[in-house]
């Protein structure tokens, strides 16, 4: 299974944005951490920062929203370029609605659980997604550990999506790094974000080929 390799910007520089995106051109997706300050206790950039990042990287842009009433908010992160935006379900009044609405937008439409929901109340929207994340820590900060815990999660996660015979990927996003994404691999999980992972290291570049590699061995 090909792994996707998805750099997340929290940990990069904010002042150099177009600059990072370029260090990591061998990404599959830039993971772009959008925060509200109410739905996690920290607060990162909006639409037009989106919208300008769209023009400085040809990496499709992987919104990841940490904001309340996503309802309202995720269609604007499509207008703005992004190539697939994930809401949160603790935060959605109608993940149904919105799911659909990302897509008839042209965005891929893409659903994350905290660490504390589970995946089966929502084994019937599964059809309805393109992407679920699975949170492998609890979400807003970069450099947090990952919680091994999740590890079933995962797993149960990849089994109902063989069960239904979807197409639909599953991402992890929280503490991967070389020494825990074989392990997120190994679970199921094909799309891996990693922020402190990836611009932490010496060359980021360098980095996401280690981090694919290691998931596909
Ligand atoms: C955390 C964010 C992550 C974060 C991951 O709430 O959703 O995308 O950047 O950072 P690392 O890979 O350092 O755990
Ligand atoms: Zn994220």
């Amino acid at each position: 299974m090909r792994a996707q390799i998805n750099p997340s910007i929290l940990s990069a520089d904010f002042a150099r944005l177009a600059d990072e995106a370029q260090a990591v051109a061998g990404a599959d997706w830039l993971h772009v951490d959008v925060m509200d300050n109410h739905f996690v206790p920290n607060l990162t950039l909006g639409v037009p920062v989106v919208e300008s990042l769209r023009k400085a990287t040809d990496t499709p842009l992987d919104c990841h929203l940490m904001i309340e009433d996503p309802d309202r908010w995720a269609p604007q992160y499509v207008e703005a370029g992004a190539g697939s935006v994930t809401f949160h379900v603790e935060a959605a009044a109608a993940p149904v609605r919105l799911a659909r609405e990302i897509r008839a937008k042209g965005a891929r439409a893409s659903m994350a659980l905290k660490p504390a929901t589970p995946i089966e109340p929502y084994e019937d929207l599964l059809p309805e997604l393109d992407m679920l994340l699975v949170m492998t820590v609890e979400p807003g900060f970069g450099g947090q550990a990952f919680l091994d815990i999740m590890l079933p999660k995962i797993r149960r996660t990849r089994e109902l999506i063989a069960k239904h015979g979807l197409e639909l990927w599953l991402q992890v996003d929280g503490g991967v790094s070389e020494s825990t994404i074989e392990r997120c691999a190994e679970a199921g999980a094909d799309v891996f974000v990693a922020g402190s992972a990836v611009y932490g290291a010496d060359d980021p570049a360098a980095a996401v080929r280690a981090l694919r590699e290691k998931a596909e061995s």
